[in-house]
C-alpha cells in the first residue's frame, strides 16, 4: 500500500464521513433552496454542518459561510473586503502567504492597490512590530497565514490580530493548515475572517468555509442565486457540506489526544533525522505545527528526494515547484533567507491520523539509502 506522509497536501476522507456522504447522496439530494420537503431536508443537513463547523472553532453557526474550498474562502475574504471600495487602497500580507492569498493580492496590485508584504525571519515568522509600522491610514485588510503549509511555522496571530483591532483594520487568517492541528477558538482570537478547508481534516475535497465575525460586512464576488447569505452563490454541495460538518464534529472529540500523538511521532522523527548532517530543519523548531517537519538538503533537490522516496513507496512533498519544465526555488525559503541551492532542496514530511511509529521507522531507514 505504501506510506503516506503528505497530510498537509490532503488527508483521506475518513470512513464515517464517506459513509455519511453516500447516504446523503441517496436520501438528501434535494436543493436546499427548494421549499418542499426534499429541499428542507437538505437545508437541515447544511444548517447542522454550519453548527458543527462553527462549534469546532468557537463560532456561531451564522458566522460560517460554506465555500468551494480553502482557495475560495481566501478569495471571499480578500475580494469581500476590497470590493467594498471604489478606489484602490492598501493591503498587508506576509511574504510567505500560500498562493491562494498571494495570487489574488498580486491581482489587486495590478489593479492599482498598494500592497505591503511583511518580511519574515529565518524561521518564517512575521514580527508584530513590522505590522504596526506598516499599517497606514488607507489600510483596509491584513491577511497572515495562521500556520505555514511548507515550513510549519505558526504565526503570532493573537498579537497581529490585536494590532489590527486597535487600528480598526480587518484581519484575515488562512487557517487551512492549522485546523485540527492546533486548538482554535475565535472567541479568544482577535480575527475577523478565518479560512478552513475540509480536505485537510479528513473531510472531502472541494468544500471549505469562511468564518466571518458577526458585524463584519463583505461584498460577494460570486453572483447568482444568493445562497450563503448572498456571499457565495450556487447550489450548496449538500453531501460535501454534510461531510465537512461530520469531519469537524469527529475532529473536535479527538483533537486533544491526536495532537499529542502527532507531536510524539514528530519528535521521534526529528530526533532520528537530526543525525543526517546534510539536512537543515526549516521553519520554527518550537512554534510549529505538531504534524509537520520540513528540511532542505544542502546539495540534493527536494523534488529528487520526493521521487526517490516515492520509488520506495513513501509519499512526501517538495517545496520547489516546476513551471514550463524549469524547477523553481521555494519563494518561502528565499523569503526566509535561504540560498538558491537550499531553496531548491526543500521538502516536507507531514503526519496524520493513520501514521504509525512503524511508518516513521521505515522512513528513517529509507533516508540514508536515498540521500
Ligand atoms: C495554507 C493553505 N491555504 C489554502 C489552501 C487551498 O485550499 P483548497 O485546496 O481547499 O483550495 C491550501 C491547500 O494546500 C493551504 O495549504
Amino acid at each position: 500500500m505504501g506510506i503516506y506522509l503528505d497530510y498537509s497536501a490532503t488527508t483521506p476522507t475518513r470512513a464515517e464521513v464517506r459513509e455519511f456522504m453516500a447516504e446523503l447522496m441517496v436520501h438528501h439530494w434535494g436543493n436546499p433552496s427548494s421549499i418542499h420537503s426534499w429541499g428542507t431536508r437538505s437545508a437541515l443537513v447544511v444548517e447542522r454542518a454550519r453548527l458543527q463547523v462553527g462549534s469546532l472553532i468557537g463560532a456561531e453557526a451564522e458566522e460560517i459561510v460554506f465555500t468551494g474550498g480553502g482557495t475560495a474562502a481566501n478569495h471571499l475574504a480578500i475580494f469581500g473586503v476590497t470590493r467594498k471600495y471604489k478606489t484602490p487602497r492598501h493591503v498587508i500580507i506576509s511574504a510567505v502567504e500560500h498562493s491562494a492569498v498571494a495570487a489574488p493580492v498580486a491581482w489587486l496590485e495590478e489593479e492599482g492597490w498598494a500592497v505591503t508584504r511583511l518580511k519574515v525571519d529565518r524561521y518564517g515568522r512575521v514580527q508584530p512590530q513590522d505590522l504596526q509600522e506598516a499599517i497606514r491610514e488607507d489600510t483596509v485588510l491584513v491577511s497572515v497565514i495562521y500556520a505555514h503549509n511548507e515550513v510549519g511555522t505558526i504565526q503570532p496571530i493573537k498579537e497581529l490580530g490585536h494590532i489590527c483591532r486597535s487600528c480598526g483594520v480587518i484581519f484575515h487568517t488562512d487557517a487551512v493548515q492549522a485546523i485540527g492541528r492546533l486548538p482554535i477558538d475565535v472567541r479568544e482570537l482577535p480575527v475577523d475572517l478565518l479560512s478552513l478547508s475540509a480536505h485537510k481534516f479528513y473531510g472531502p475535497q472541494g468544500v471549505g468555509a469562511l468564518y466571518i465575525r458577526g458585524g463584519v460586512e463583505l461584498q460577494p464576488y460570486l453572483f447568482g442565486g444568493g445562497q450563503e447569505r448572498g456571499l457565495y452563490s450556487g447550489t450548496q454541495a449538500v453531501a460535501a457540506i454534510g461531510g465537512m460538518g461530520l469531519a469537524a464534529q469527529l475532529l473536535q472529540g479527538e483533537m486533544a489526544t491526536e495532537i499529542k500523538r502527532l507531536f510524539n511521532l514528530q519528535q521521534k522523527l526529528k530526533l532520528a533525522l537530526s543525525s543526517i548532517e546534510e539536512l537543515i530543519l526549516t521553519g520554527s523548531p518550537e512554534e510549529r505545527l505538531p504534524h509537520h517537519l520540513s528540511y532542505c538538503h544542502r546539495r540534493m533537490g527536494g523534488r529528487e528526494i520526493v521521487r526517490k522516496l516515492d520509488q520506495l513507496g513513501i509519499a512526501i512533498s517538495a517545496g520547489s515547484a516546476c513551471s514550463s519544465g524549469k524547477i523553481l526555488p521555494s519563494p518561502t525559503l528565499l523569503a526566509m533567507g535561504f540560498s538558491l541551492q537550499e531553496a531548491l532542496g526543500g521538502f516536507r514530511i507531514t503526519l496524520g491520523k493513520y501514521t504509525t511509529p512503524t511508518d516513521i521507522d521505515q522512513l528513517v531507514a529509507a533516508m540514508p539509502q536515498i540521500l
